[in-house]
């Protein structure tokens, strides 16, 4: 009897330690593609085809304001809406690099360098992930517009979107072109 109340609580012991094992944080996910392939293959077309769907097109024929009319067209746009919401949180996912390794920034002087902006985030990645959920935030008003077929809200939604993609920017990708602005401003009015 005693002896197998102590082997089921070695049994039991065994079952806890290997539960608590599972749940240790672990490689659970596959982080294949860069942040930059993302912004490529994902947030950049999925953002694209939301400002293209509400766009006023002016030519020498007239102004066309183009609309998502059909239920195909609100389905189409809809599918890149949730891309881009969904996007974000493939972007704030634990070991997702910037680049791939040895790649080089296509406008030096002006971008950052990849492991530049990978440092920034690695000391301070609480800001990434603000911006990143931003992006999420303004991007969610434009999968509602589009569900209450509301062409107006998506525009909004839109220009608010827009400004996410800028802010995220600015920080990791050009902050440069923010220090060379000033310097012109300043140098413009240098009372100011
Ligand atoms: C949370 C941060 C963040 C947000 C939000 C964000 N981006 Fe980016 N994006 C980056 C970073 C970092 C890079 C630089 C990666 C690189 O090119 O090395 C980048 C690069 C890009 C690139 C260049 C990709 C390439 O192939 O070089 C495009 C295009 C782009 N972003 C579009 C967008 C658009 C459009 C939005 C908004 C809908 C957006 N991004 C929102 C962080 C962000």
């Amino acid at each position: 009897m005693r002896r197998s109340v102590w082997v089921l609580g070695i049994a039991i012991s065994l079952f806890l330690a290997g539960a608590c094992k599972a749940q240790q944080p672990g490689p659970e996910y596959r982080t294949t593609a860069t942040i930059k392939d993302i912004m490529d293959s994902m947030v950049d077309p999925s953002a694209d085809a939301l400002w293209e769907s509400v766009a006023t097109i002016v030519s020498a024929a007239g102004t066309d304001e183009r609309r998502p009319k059909t239920d195909e067209d609100w389905k189409n746009v809809r599918r890149h809406a949730v891309i881009l919401v969904e996007a974000t949180n493939l972007l704030k996912m634990e070991g997702r690099h910037i680049a791939k390794p040895g790649e080089k920034s296509e406008n030096p002087g002006i971008e950052l360098e990849p492991e530049q902006m990978e440092k920034m985030m690695a000391e301070d990645r609480q800001s990434f992930i603000k911006l990143a959920n931003a992006l999420h935030d303004a991007a969610l008003p434009a999968l509602k517009a589009i569900d209450a077929k509301n062409a107006e809200g998506l525009l909004d939604a839109g220009e608010a979107i827009d400004v996410a993609c800028e802010n995220c920017h600015l920080k990791y990708w050009y902050p440069l072109s923010l220090q060379a602005e000033a310097r012109k401003s300043g140098a413009a009015s240098p009372k100011k």
